[in-house]
């Protein structure tokens, strides 16, 4: 690994580290899903062999669930557990302020988004590499195999431009089976609005805009891990809202 990528890397490790010293004894807990959260789980596990930490935790992907159990992680559901006391998860793009995410460049974003609307607190954890003004990546849409093509063509007339994740040879397939649209909307001027629309369409199974989910924050940069929390959505902020 290059120098900056290791040093980004303890970073990550830092503010894995200070995200799972949030848990406490007893808890319910989603485990999201990616490197970031690869780390926070790899924490958990350190705890609860150093510390007995007793928590039940709910996965959000295949991966993250063998990840946990390998490590002696008491897994569990939501149909056991259906209210969670925290989640903690990575991103791949933040706005600081409103905290409005960009997630599921993993795939695992149906997941995520049940478990955090599950959660009574979801707690992010990012690299400070990942915080940027507006919303500006292509947004992850995970959509059912039939018709997707139409449902592809009802995104572009959104404004968006759509790629098949893995392309039509050999499709990426989500830990649910369905497709993932990679769409691309250049800066995300409304980032709710557009959530809005795209949850309308039909073939649309959910969207990586995660909006008014995120509790906190922590962004691990060169000096420190920061704490982010949301400020109040302003009118401005809620564009054609
Ligand atoms: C998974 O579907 C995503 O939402 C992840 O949270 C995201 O891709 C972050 O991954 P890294 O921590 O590996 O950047």
């Amino acid at each position: 690994m290059g120098g900056e990528l290791a040093e980004v890397d303890g970073q990550k490790r830092a503010a894995a580290a200070a995200a799972a010293a949030l848990v406490e004894d007893g808890m319910t807990v989603g485990l999201g899903t990616g490197s970031t959260a690869a780390y926070v789980i790899a924490a958990l596990i350190r705890r609860v062999a150093e510390e007995s930490l007793r928590i039940e935790a709910v996965p959000t992907s295949i991966r993250s669930a063998e990840q946990a159990s390998a490590g002696g992680i008491s897994l569990t559901d939501l149909g056991h557990q259906p209210r969670l006391d925290l989640t903690i998860d990575g991103a791949d793009q933040v706005v600081p302020g409103s905290l409005d995410l960009i997630k599921g460049l993993g795939g695992a974003l149906l997941r995520e988004k049940i478990v955090a609307a599950a959660s009574a607190r979801l707690v992010i954890v990012v690299d400070g590499r990942k915080l940027s003004d507006r919303l500006t990546l292509p947004v992850p849409v995970e959509v059912v195999e039939f018709g997707w093509q139409a449902t592809a063509r009802k995104i572009a007339e959104l404004g968006g431009q759509p790629v098949l994740r893995g392309g039509e040879a050999a499709p990426f397939r989500t830990d649910g089976g369905n497709l993932i649209l990679d769409c691309t909307f250049g800066t995300i001027a409304d980032p709710p609005g557009l959530d809005r629309m795209l949850k309308l369409l039909v073939g649309v199974v959910e969207t990586g805009l995660f909006i008014d989910r995120a509790e906190r924050v922590l962004a691990a940069e060169p000096g420190g891990v920061r704490t982010l929390l949301p400020s109040a959505r302003t009118r401005e902020d809620q564009g054609a809202r």
